[in-house]
């Protein structure tokens, strides 16, 4: 298995807490993503970005948070068997985990570059495949991790705060 992780110097001390297992979200939401379901994907990013705009959180923050799950979401559609998108409401800040079904990642640096794809046909005519979903969800989040590999199962990490 091999990680990716970018963390914003702002929140290098929270690491330890927001990975910690025994802590308890405000609110936790679920969604089923299914392969190759462009019609129903997108709905967990929609309802996590109702759902903070309902707790007061700032529009800006509230629009990071939405690209950023928009985006992992596409991808475990476009690129996965099908997953889960977890939402972990905390009272500063949202933890959205994305696990799926493989097939995985054989390179993640190379997962990372803006620009590279290995969308299908079928995706490129979603309109997707520009290869710059992963570079987007880094750059509004304030931690990220993504673990993979080979024929594993790849899980996403997405952590914003709301301060
Ligand atoms: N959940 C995943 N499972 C397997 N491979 C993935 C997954 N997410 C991303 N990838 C791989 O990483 C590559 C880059 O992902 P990224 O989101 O940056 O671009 P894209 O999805 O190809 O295009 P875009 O996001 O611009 O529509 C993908 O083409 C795919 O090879
Ligand atoms: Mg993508």
């Amino acid at each position: 298995m091999a990680e990716y992780i970018k963390v914003n110097p702002m929140y290098q001390d929270r690491i330890e807490e927001v990975f910690q297992t025994n802590i308890n979200p405000e609110i936790v939401l679920e969604f089923e993503i299914h392969e190759n379901d462009f019609v129903n994907s997108g709905k967990g990013s929609a309802e996590l970005k109702v759902t903070i705009k309902r707790l007061g959180v700032d529009p800006a923050i509230m629009r990071k948070v939405a690209v950023a799950a928009y985006e992992a979401e596409i991808n475990i559609t476009a690129h996965s068997r099908g997953g889960v998108m977890t939402s972990n409401i905390f009272p500063d800040y949202v933890h959205i985990v994305f696990q799926d079904r493989g097939p995985g990642i054989e390179d993640l640096s190379k997962a990372m570059t803006p620009g590279f794809s290995t969308a299908t046909d079928l995706v490129r005519e979603m309109g997707f495949g520009a290869g710059l979903g992963l570079p987007n969800i880094e750059r509004n989040s304030d931690i990220m991790k993504l673990d993979s590999a080979k024929n594993e199962s790849t899980k996403l990490d997405v952590i914003i705060f709301f301060h």
